[in-house]
């Protein structure tokens, strides 16, 4: 009698190495590069020539000599590989994986904002559209939020759009933060009574917290920070167990990065639905067609690189 669940695990997991043979083959075929967010399915980290956090990805993407870059996360972060290298062709596996929180501001509000506090610079997080980022002073990412708030010769700014990493930025300077009341509805909604009730399970885990998140859920936290500054935490801490509050992917990263360790999810459901719409079958099919590269308008990118560069000239001193 053929064993049918041997056959069909079988034939799941050569079909599985085949694909990623075929994505390899054609990588290297069209000197490609494959970036993948902290945040995307393991199995996408695990084929990546780069795995990290936004700053991280931002800074490669220029240094890289491949002519397209098959970059794997949400379309801000594809659209920010492409101001920064406009000759080389980004491809985004999904062009639907969005980010609600770059969604919840228009540039007609900035433009309100902007009417309002006439004197104050205005920066923006990188999670963003391009037209948000283009009416500008300083991008950051969650890495570098208060370094460049702090460098920055201005006492108002308006920080757009999350308030949460707002105002745990307004937390730590002395300078009047205008927040913006757009969030991350991952972060933003984290329930602290849930997290507590899973550190009831591990009473002697550090809990590590994206700046996103609500006030309650940072305040009982161990450690605040981007998911860079997560996985640097991690290693440079002796905990056995880490309650993980961010995206599920982190508990990919961290579990490969220190094997050793243990990183559970604080809360039950922490995922970007976004994030993980891309797939090994999207990439090979992105390959294969060039789908789909990123196109932004000129004007617009010009605008949008000078707030970009703001940010590398501060996080470079
Ligand atoms: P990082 O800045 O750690 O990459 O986080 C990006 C993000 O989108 C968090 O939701």
């Amino acid at each position: 009698m053929i064993n049918t669940t041997f056959v069909l695990k079988f034939s799941k997991e050569s079909l599985l190495e085949k694909l990623v043979h075929d994505i390899l083959t054609l990588k290297e075929a069209q000197n490609a590069c494959i970036l993948a967010h902290n945040y995307q399915p393991g199995d996408i980290q695990d084929i990546a020539d780069f795995v990290g956090d936004s700053l991280e990805l931002s800074n490669i993407v220029t240094h890289l000599p491949n002519p397209t870059i098959v970059f794997c996360g949400v379309s801000f972060m594809a659209e920010t590989a492409k101001i920064l290298s406009p000759e080389k062709t980004i491809l985004l596996p999904e062009p639907t994986a969005l980010c609600d929180l770059a969604e919840s501001i228009h540039k007609e509000d900035l433009q309100q904002l902007k009417k309002q506090y006439p004197h104050a610079s205005v920066v923006c997080y990188v999670n963003s559209s391009i037209e948000t980022k283009a009416l500008s002073d300083y991008c950051c990412t969650s890495a570098n939020a208060l370094k460049i708030v702090e460098s920055i010769p201005a006492d108002t700014i308006i920080f757009i759009p999350d308030q949460g990493l707002g105002s745990w930025i307004q937390e730590k300077s002395h300078k009047e933060i205008i927040l913006y009341p757009g969030s991350c509805p991952i972060h933003f909604l984290l329930d602290p009574h849930e997290i507590s009730r899973t550190w009831e399970h591990y009473p002697k885990a550090a809990l590590i917290t994206h700046p996103e998140a609500n006030k309650a859920v940072r305040d009982m936290s161990t450690y605040v920070g981007g998911t860079g500054g997560m996985i640097q935490y991690a290693g440079e801490t002796s905990f056995d167990t880490y309650l993980v509050a961010t995206d599920i992917g982190m508990i990919h990263r961290l579990s490969k990065e220190y094997p050793t360790k243990r990183f559970i999810l604080a809360a039950e459901k922490i995922e970007c639905k976004d994030m993980k719409s891309i797939s090994l079958q999207k990439i090979h099919y992105s390959l294969l067609h060039n789908y789909s590269p990123i196109e932004v308008d000129p004007s617009v990118a010009i605008a949008a690189k000078r707030a970009i560069q703001n940010m590398m000239d501060i996080q470079q001193k």
